[in-house]
């Protein structure tokens, strides 16, 4: 698969494109987007970034209002919608851990979601339970923004994780990924894996034994003649990578704590292992960390992981101006 046009050298006016085919659209899984999708979107996202650099905030989705529902914790994804709803002249309800609101009365989720799509645009859904977004979006008539669903997936962090290659490295074809920490419970693994299948692009998985990659994943990828390599030996993967994508062991999904100290520390990247490494090449990370990347390695040109975080922004305000019908 070759890529015509990079998503730097499309431009899209702003204005009313209700015509596209995100608007009122729901955004739950990866599995949703074709090649083309990602280009537009990422084109708006680039357009996003500029406008964001020359005038900061401005009036696109003035009037709108987003419910951010969040039933598990954050600090990226609930902060970067929030500033990409004001960044575009919109306003927003926080539900935060939902501590106090009525579900904390027992009230079900789509009791929650039929009460908020009353007052607001769009809905932004964190929820433990896969399927949980696919659960709210059968009940919405607003579209519901996926914005992690357990170990599920977390399309969003997907699609801001591939517009990141693309701004750093260009053109994902031809390169190689490789996914390390913990690919069992880690779901912006599982669908940044599924999201990057649309390429041509060598995976490696790079995990302790009880944290590989989800069987059904590999499969699903298989079907697309994607390479794919599972190893517990990072040391002979690390000098053809270029993308290393680094995840934190999800201390909290794991029913027994005593496996979890059993492999806390796995892997930990640090300057003296990345002379191994390319020089052009770059490090990702969902954030937030917990130790699988020193602080010693930050100032690393190939630490990708800060600027990562600002792309996020930009790709959640071209999401919610498309699915709002104004990008
Ligand atoms: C991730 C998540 O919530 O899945 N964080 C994020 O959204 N940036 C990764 C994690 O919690 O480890």
């Amino acid at each position: 698969m070759v890529l015509e046009k990079s998503a730097q050298n499309i431009y899209l006016p702003f204005g009313d494109h209700q015509g596209t085919r995100f608007y009122k659209q729901d955004i739950l899984s990866v599995n949703q987007f074709s090649q083309e999708d990602l280009i537009y979107i990422f084109g708006v996202a680039h357009e996003m970034r500029e406008m964001v650099a020359r005038v900061g905030t401005f009036d696109l989705l003035k009037g709108k209002i987003l419910a951010n529902l969040f039933y598990e914790p954050s600090t990226r994804t609930s902060s970067s919608f929030t500033a990409a709803m004001e960044r575009l002249g919109g306003s927003l309800i926080p539900i935060n851990e939902v501590k106090y609101s009525s579900v904390s009365k027992g009230e079900s989720l789509p009791d929650t979601i039929r009460t908020l799509e009353c007052y607001v645009d769009v809905i932004v859904l964190r929820h433990p339970e896969v399927g949980a977004s696919a659960l709210a979006a059968k009940y919405a008539k607003k579209p519901i923004i996926n914005a992690g669903d357990g170990v599920g997936e977390h399309p969003t962090q997907a699609l801001l994780d591939l517009y990141t290659i693309f701004e750093e490295l260009g053109d994902p074809n031809g390169k190689t990924v490789t996914m390390l920490g913990d690919l069992k419970y880690g779901r912006t693994v599982h669908s940044l894996s599924r999201l990057l299948s649309l390429f041509d692009v060598k995976l490696n998985y790079v995990s302790p034994p009880i944290l590989r990659m989800p069987s059904e994943i590999i499969a699903e990828i298989n079907e697309k003649n994607i390479p794919q390599n599972e190893t517990e030996n990072f040391d002979e993967i690390l000098p053809e990578t270029d993308v290393l994508y680094v995840t934190r062991v999800q201390k909290e999904r794991f029913e027994d704590q005593k496996d979890y100290e059993s492999i806390k520390g796995s892997y930990v990247i640090d300057p003296d292992i990345m002379k191994k490494a390319k020089e052009k090449m770059i490090v990702m990370h969902p954030l937030p960390r917990v130790g699988e990347i020193s602080m010693e390695f930050d100032d690393d040109p190939r630490a990708a992981y800060f600027r990562q975080m600002e792309y996020g922004l930009y790709v959640r305000m071209a999401l919610l101006a498309l699915v709002l019908g104004k990008a």
